[in-house]
């Protein structure tokens, strides 16, 4: 899997990607991110990547030229051309966007083989910056400051479901890919593990009772619970 990530801040990834799993997948050859500033794509002397928007108003808006320059660049490279075009995506990081969920990030899992992840900054993006991509994404409805924290998210979310880098059997019970009968995502169960009792909590006893069939039900039942609590008013929950 690669991802190239065009950025005004690269120094941002360097820390999420020598960690755990990002940097097992990268150093087994599994996982590549390239990190391209988009400063280097703006020709003029000042290396200018926004400016004013037309209309007026606040903030600064990036320049389209700036990053369709960018674009065209990491597809031409030899590595990016050679893999398949429908293997390929460039995805717009914005708050606009669809939001990204479990099955979006399996069906890019599946998909693709090289993700471009465009991370904006200032008031936006110029308009038609739209038109060079092939999607938007969003990572929840709230606002960051930039498009780098969505974009790690991304990187995270979909390469530990890349069948190379997955960790035998793990991902199929987590939580948004276990369903019920209604084919509805549920939240994960609760696990435990030693000590047997902690501060007078003791672990439910069908757990220890080495009965699998009781387990699975047990499972599947404390999954439906928190699925439910927390669909229930959850400007409680922070
Ligand atoms: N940029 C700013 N906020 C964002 C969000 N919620 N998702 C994706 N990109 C963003």
């Amino acid at each position: 899997m690669r991802f190239d990530v065009l950025t005004l801040f690269p120094d941002m990834f360097e820390g999420v990607l020598a960690h755990s799993i990002l940097k097992r997948a990268q150093a087994a050859g599994q996982l590549e991110v390239h990190l391209h500033d988009i400063r280097t794509y703006s020709t003029d002397k000042h290396h200018t990547v926004d400016d004013t928007p037309y209309g007026g108003g606040a903030g600064m808006v990036l320049k389209v030229d700036v990053l369709a320059a960018a674009l065209d660049a990491i597809q031409a490279q030899p590595e990016v051309s050679q893999i398949p075009k429908e293997c390929r995506r460039s995805i717009l990081m914005c708050p606009q966007g669809t939001t990204f969920t479990q099955p979006l990030a399996q069906k890019a899992a599946e998909d693709y083989d090289q993700i471009t992840l465009i991370c904006g900054h200032y008031e936006g993006y110029d308009e038609r910056i739209r038109s060079l991509v092939d999607s938007e994404v969003s990572i929840g409805n709230y606002v960051l400051t930039g498009g780098e924290l969505p974009a790690m998210i991304l990187i995270d979310a979909i390469t530990r479901l890349k069948p190379e880098v997955l960790a035998e059997g793990s991902p199929e019970e987590e939580s948004f890919s276990i369903f019920d009968e209604n084919g509805t995502p549920l939240v994960e169960y609760p696990h435990y593990t030693r000590p047997l009792e902690f501060r007078g909590e003791k672990v439910p006893d069908v757990l220890t009772s080495g009965h699998h069939a009781e387990i699975k039900k047990w499972r599947l039942e404390q999954a439906k619970l928190r699925t439910t609590k927390l669909n229930e008013s959850p400007l409680s929950h922070i």
